[in-house]
């Protein structure tokens, strides 16, 4: 099945859970741009939403499909978030910033009363890791912030390349915050929780792709069907 079908599947699904007059945080991504476009549909239709974007990628496309868009600080509590996810395993502890917005969506999905994660199956793996880690970075001091993250890995018991991320013509890649983005192919992490603590204690960590209990569900699309995993 085309993996746009699948990603279709899922957001269509996810539709069903936004509700009238709600507060919604809309996520970034190939996945996520397909709910933005449903969501627009039903908005063009009369459907009442007010919308709170994880990137200026997603805010751009609100604006193009009809979305009506308000920043964090005018809506500080969103009743729901519905977002992409780079990795999920069965205790919905994700990798995401594969798009490079982890930070807003890290803020909009912990602002949220919840956050349902929408993916095909190909995204659900045990342990996470697989996919390399983003980790957002503040550009002064990469070098020492480089071998903080070296050290605490190393501490941990996980090694492999951590690669500062590049765009397509080879300069670097800057997040909508004005950060770097570090992209750490540990392999396999056997304990995220503690992998995101012990990043977040470096001063030059902003934030780290790891969303240790934030989401609440996931909608997740396979060529058999639609199926919704819990906590
Ligand atoms: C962006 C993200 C995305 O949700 C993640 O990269 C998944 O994207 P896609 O739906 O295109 O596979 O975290 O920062």
């Amino acid at each position: 099945m085309d993996p746009k079908e699948l990603k279709k599947a899922a957001a269509q699904e996810a539709l069903q859970l936004v509700e009238s007059g709600m507060r919604l945080g809309v996520g970034t991504g190939s996945t996520a741009d397909e709910f933005t476009k449903l969501l627009g549909a039903k908005v063009q239709a009369g459907f009442e939403v007010q919308a709170v974007t994880t990137s200026i990628k997603t805010e751009k496309l609100c604006i193009e499909v009809g979305v009506k868009t308000f920043t964090l600080d005018e809506l500080p509590e969103l009743d729901l978030t519905i977002d992409g996810a780079d990795e999920l395993d069965q205790d919905l502890q994700l990798i995401k910033g594969g798009g490079g917005a982890l930070l807003r969506e890290k803020i909009v999905a912990q602002a949220s009363k919840e956050m349902v994660v929408i993916a095909d199956a190909s995204k659900v793996v045990d342990p996470l890791g697989a996919f390399p880690l983003p980790i957002e970075v503040v550009p002064f001091g990469l070098k020492a912030t480089e071998l903080e993250i070296a050290k605490i890995s190393k501490e941990l018991g996980l090694s492999g390349p951590v690669v500062i991320r590049k765009n397509e013509d080879g300069s670097d890649f800057v997040t909508d915050g004005g950060h770097f983005i570090l992209d750490a192919s540990f392999g396999r992490i056997s304990d995220a929780k503690q992998l995101n603590e012990q990043l977040n204690l470096i001063p030059g960590v902003v934030e780290t792709g790891l969303f240790i209990d934030i989401a609440t569900k996931a909608v997740i699309a396979a060529p058999d069907g639609v199926k919704i995993m819990t906590k």
